[in-house]
């Protein structure tokens, strides 16, 4: 088996960078991540890569004049290290459209609802004040369009009486970490791909694992 040659973009503590670390240890997962790239010096991610070995570095993306010139850089690292398959995991920046159209298709990015629901920041607060009883997290391919793009799959977290932003940012997170390494596992061995806006794939594997804490 050829592993895809992953880079993964982070900006903070790596939460969702380690859940990806972790799965790659498998002896039959498809992926292996080769480069973390953080826009924020000294984030909690970049320490999590190193202690697994893997090369890690910062791109300061306010050492830029231009988002291009920051995306340019980005991709030289990218190129570089010959990455086949890029993840997002919580990067905090927004990129540009020739950076989109040249990892098209090769990208993937988490975010923390039931998307198209809840797209943006402060997603659990925002759930909460409409009164929503499920939300979750997806994986997507990405696009131009800030947490947009095929669906690559899904998992449902319930809200429950009394939750906060906090308590539901935490449950939703560990579906989250259940969920990326499913989803990297689909589109890097090729079980799910993508077509212009659609989603090929055998039935229904994003609608795995679905997550249900006790209630
Ligand atoms: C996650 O909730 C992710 O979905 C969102 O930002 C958070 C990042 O957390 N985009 P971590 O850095 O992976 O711990």
């Amino acid at each position: 088996m050829t592993r895809k040659r992953v880079g993964v973009l982070i900006s903070g503590r790596g939460s969702n960078l380690q859940a990806l670390i972790d799965a790659c240890e498998e002896p039959d997962y498809p992926a292996e991540i080769v480069l973390v790239i953080s826009n924020v010096p000294g984030a909690q991610g970049l320490l999590r890569a190193e202690e697994a070995g893997i090369l890690a570095t910062a791109i300061n993306h306010k050492s830029f004049a231009s988002r291009e010139d920051f995306d340019q850089a980005l991709c030289r690292a990218l190129n570089g290290a010959t990455i086949d398959f890029l993840c997002n995991a919580g990067f905090m920046r927004l990129h540009t459209e020739g950076f989109v159209e040249h990892w098209r298709d090769r990208h993937i990015n988490i975010h923390p609802s039931l998307l198209p629901a809840f797209k943006g920041l402060d997603t659990h607060a925002r759930v909460l004040a409409a009164g929503v009883t499920i939300t979750g997290c997806t994986v997507h391919f990405v696009r131009n369009e800030m947490d947009e793009g095929p669906i690559v799959a899904q998992a449902a977290v319930p809200v429950l009486k009394g939750d906060t932003a906090e308590s539901l940012a935490a449950r939703v997170l560990e579906a989250e970490h259940a969920l990326y390494p499913h989803a990297l596992r689909l589109v890097a061995s090729g079980t799910v791909r993508v077509d212009g806006e659609r989603i090929i794939g055998p039935d229904a594997p994003n609608q795995s694992p679905l997550f249900s804490p006790p209630l």
